[in-house]
């Protein structure tokens, strides 16, 4: 298994889309924006000794590109993967090659009491857990559960 510096930062991964937040559907993601997320998950995750490295992409491949990164640079994921949630393989084998990393899927809206297309995801089969439903706290409490997973920070030099 790759080896991730004891003090990496945890990556926050959203897909398509998700750079219209605020804009987008308010009444089904609400109006903050993706830098107020970055706010929310720094401050969560500061309280944890660690940083977060916050990324968006429309793009499929480049979304990969970075879940490899994590791999061996970072010491969790949390992922909105948007509609690649419910169409992308890709993603999931990208995420199956990170052994042992904290995988936590986050979905502002309640995807399952949405369209059915939306009520399966690729990405709970490798997440080791998912929050869906509670806005932009639930990057908060992925934030959170990928710390707690991933463990204490070592202030060893
Ligand atoms: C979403 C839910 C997806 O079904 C949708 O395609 C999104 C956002 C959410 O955060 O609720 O783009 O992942």
């Amino acid at each position: 298994m790759p080896r991730t510096p004891a003090n990496a930062p945890i990556m926050i991964l959203n897909g398509p889309n998700l750079n219209l937040l605020g804009q987008r559907q308010p009444e089904i993601y609400g109006s903050e924006t993706l830098a107020d997320i970055e706010t929310l998950c720094a401050k969560a995750a500061a309280a944890h000794g660690r940083t977060v490295d916050l990324r968006q992409s429309n793009h499929e491949g480049e979304l990969i590109d970075w879940i490899h990164e994590a791999r061996l640079h970072h010491c969790g994921i949390v992922i909105n993967p948007g509609a690649y949630s419910h169409t992308s393989v890709a993603i999931l084998d990208a995420l199956n090659a990170c052994d042992g990393l904290p995988v936590v899927e986050v979905h502002l809206s309640n995807i399952h009491r949405r369209e059915s297309f939306r009520h399966h995801s690729y990405v709970s089969l490798r997440a080791d857990g998912v929050i869906a439903g509670c806005g932009t706290q639930g990057y908060v409490f992925a934030v959170e559960r990928v710390a707690a997973l991933a463990g204490a920070v070592s202030t060893e030099a």
